[in-house]
């Protein structure tokens, strides 16, 4: 089995193309092998590699400049779906695409299900969205994962820019208004690849259907929350010097940023661990085995 993995360079991708190895030949493309700013060299390269998979953890994933930079957000985000999509529906091919709790406001008092009615409120949710549909109206055989609050060990993230702040600085000042679920790039993966094993079977068995799944970490926190897990667990590993001596809790409205973000970012994950006989692992749990391994 052929698997094209796009983005390899990217935090999920990273650890996709290492997942997804023992599943078949894994043809992991950066974005000067698979760029998802030019659809038609991407369709090209899709068709000369006529893969049995597609996996797409590429992403404009620039949540603020998209609000100033919204045709090239759509092109990748929704463009470039699209196209993977047609190509996997000619060939009989599977996309695995990923998707964003920012199709949602966050206005919801509970975690958002698949089903729920989305309603982005930036530019970034808006692409994704326009993506997932793009996706579902070619009719390929697909599955979206929506996921959220992405860090891990490499790339630019959460966590890393709090472990440099706190060693930088005594105060800092994290927004606690928004809750979410923090989720390592290496889970995404690893759930990927075990989702995968399943849905191959199932299409074998052509009882697959395509669609929707929210894949994050259990549990819930907010940003000042996560600051200071991450602190937390970095002094209780005693490597780093920290400044640090206090985070506090600010409102979203007295941190500005150009896009807005939903104050309720939480994905039910209830779907997903039920139809593949998962238990998604606390947030917290997953986020000290990640850092055991940045020391
Ligand atoms: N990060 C989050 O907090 C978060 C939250 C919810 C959902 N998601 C979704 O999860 C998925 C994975 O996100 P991530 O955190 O792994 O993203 P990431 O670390 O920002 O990586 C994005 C990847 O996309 C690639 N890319 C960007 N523009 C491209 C283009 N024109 N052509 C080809 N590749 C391009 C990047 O390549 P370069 O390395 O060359 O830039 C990089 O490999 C995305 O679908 C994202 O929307 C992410």
């Amino acid at each position: 089995m052929k698997i094209l993995l796009t983005g390899c360079s990217g935090q999920v991708g990273w650890e996709l193309a290492r997942t997804l190895l023992p599943l078949g030949d894994v043809i992991a493309a950066n974005r000067s092998e698979a760029d998802l700013s030019d659809p038609d060299g991407l369709r090209r390269t899709v068709q000369k590699l006529n893969p049995d998979v597609i996996v797409n953890p590429a992403a404009y994933t620039a949540v603020d400049k998209a609000e100033t930079d919204r045709d090239l957000a759509f092109l990748v985000n929704a463009e470039a779906p699209r196209v993977l999509a047609e190509e996997a529906a000619k060939k009989s091919a599977l996309l695995v695409h990923y998707s964003t709790d920012y199709v949602f406001d966050g206005t919801k008092n509970a975690p958002s299900t698949e089903d729920d009615v989305t309603h982005p409120v930036n530019v970034y949710g808006q692409s994704k969205l326009a993506g997932e549909q793009a996706i579902q109206a070619t009719g390929a055989d697909h599955l979206i994962l929506r996921t959220s609050w992405v860090y891990a060990a490499r790339g630019q993230n959460f966590l890393k820019t709090i472990l440099r702040l706190a060693a930088e600085r005594e105060e800092l000042n994290i927004v606690a208004d928004q809750i979410g679920s923090p989720t390592w790039a290496r889970l995404i993966a690893e759930t990927t690849a075990h989702i995968l094993r399943q849905i191959l079977l199932e299409r074998q068995q052509d009882v697959f259907n395509s669609g929707i799944y929210n894949l994050t970490s259990a549990g819930e926190t907010s940003w000042h929350g996560f600051a200071q897990g991450i602190v937390e667990i970095a002094r209780q590993q005693g490597v780093q010097p920290l400044k640090n001596r206090v985070i506090n809790p600010i409102p979203t409205t007295a941190y500005p940023v150009p896009a807005k973000r939903p104050l309720n970012s939480r994905l039910s994950t209830e779907r997903l661990e039920q139809h593949f006989d998962l238990k998604m692992p606390s947030w917290d749990s997953a986020l000290r085995l990640c850092m055991e391994e940045m020391v």
